[in-house]
């Protein structure tokens, strides 16, 4: 029974998340996912539209992930990797190099990221339809406004 473990904040789940996971699970047999609390994402810098609770819910929804747990801070990872019997450390490529150094308690792989999607651009994109929309929505108020003071 081999376990690969993997971490992440998974907000808007999108494709990249799916066949990260897909590709994760594929090196195993079982894999398990630290979701980032929203406390952590805070203290990262980030904020998620969706809360923890939902994050967790739909990843541990997805059947390509076995459990999911909190990953409520850094240094957290090689107790996670005892506790799961992790054989396998796995993350997508932007992280590249940067957790080395649990090679000393299991294998430590990268997979190449899906191009072209990730949450903060679902996010930007969001926040962009709804300023169109806003400024829209303004211009036709204004309109009628104009309509009005004429009469
Ligand atoms: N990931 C991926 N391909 C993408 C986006 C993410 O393989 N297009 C992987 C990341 O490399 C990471 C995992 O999915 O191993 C969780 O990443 P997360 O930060 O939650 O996803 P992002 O979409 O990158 O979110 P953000 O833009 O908020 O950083």
């Amino acid at each position: 029974m081999k376990t690969v473990i993997t971490y992440g904040t998974f907000d808007l789940f999108h494709i990249g998340h799916v066949r990260l996971l897909h590709r994760l699970r594929s090196l195993g047999d079982r894999l398990v996912v630290g979701c980032s609390t929203d406390d952590f994402n805070e203290a990262k810098g980030k904020k998620s539209v969706m809360p923890f609770e939902h994050r967790a819910e739909i990843l541990g929804a997805c059947r390509h992930v076995d459990k999911v747990f909190p990953e409520a801070s850094w240094d957290q990872k090689v107790e996670d990797i005892r506790r799961e019997r992790a054989d396998i450390f796995a993350m997508g490529d932007d992280w590249a190099g940067r957790f080395d150094d649990l090679s000393a308690h299991c294998e430590v792989v990268y997979v190449p990221r899906t191009k072209d999607v990730s949450s903060t651009e679902i996010r930007q994109l969001v926040h962009a339809l709804h300023q169109e929309r806003t400024r829209e929505l303004r211009q036709s108020v204004q309109h009628v406004l104009d309509l009005v003071e004429r009469l």
